[in-house]
């Protein structure tokens, strides 16, 4: 299953560089990792509690908007369903794509905005656009 999430989201990065952000990355950095290795891709991971360094603290509710002015594609994994209209609010304001992985396949807490059910090979995940 990550196999095929982390495939979509490198089939995603199609501009050199793309600006990409992971939004409540926790522990979970495999997503991370693969995409960070490749050349033409510039991430960040954000969460408003770090498990690392490499982590840049944030809280999605009240965004540090020059964070991620500039994403193409931000994203999260497993996020809790009170964050997800904020990950909505934020991805519209930059104007980005937004993907969601959730835990299972529920319906996503986002109001109005509907965002797609895609399944990609072994997985499934909402985008907005
Ligand atoms: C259910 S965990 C998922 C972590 C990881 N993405 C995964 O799939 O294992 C939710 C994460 O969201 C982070 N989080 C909670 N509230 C947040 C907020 N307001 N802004 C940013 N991150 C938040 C938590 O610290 C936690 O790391």
């Amino acid at each position: 299953m990550w196999e095929s999430f982390k495939e979509y989201m490198l089939l995603q990065c199609r501009k050199n560089p793309t600006n990409v952000a992971e939004i409540g990355v926790g522990k979970f950095n495999a997503v991370y990792d693969f995409l960070e290795s490749f050349d033409h891709i510039n991430i960040i991971k954000t969460d408003i509690m770090p498990n690392d360094n490499d982590v840049i603290k944030d809280d999605i509710v009240n965004p540090n908007l020059e964070l991620y002015k500039n994403m193409d594609i931000i994203y999260s994994i497993r996020p809790p369903s009170e964050l997800q209209p904020y990950l909505v609010n934020l991805a519209l304001k930059i104007n980005s794509q937004l993907i969601i992985k959730p835990l299972t396949n529920e319906d996503l807490n986002t109001g109005k905005i509907k965002m797609k059910l895609k399944n990609f090979k072994k997985t499934s995940f909402y985008t907005l656009k």
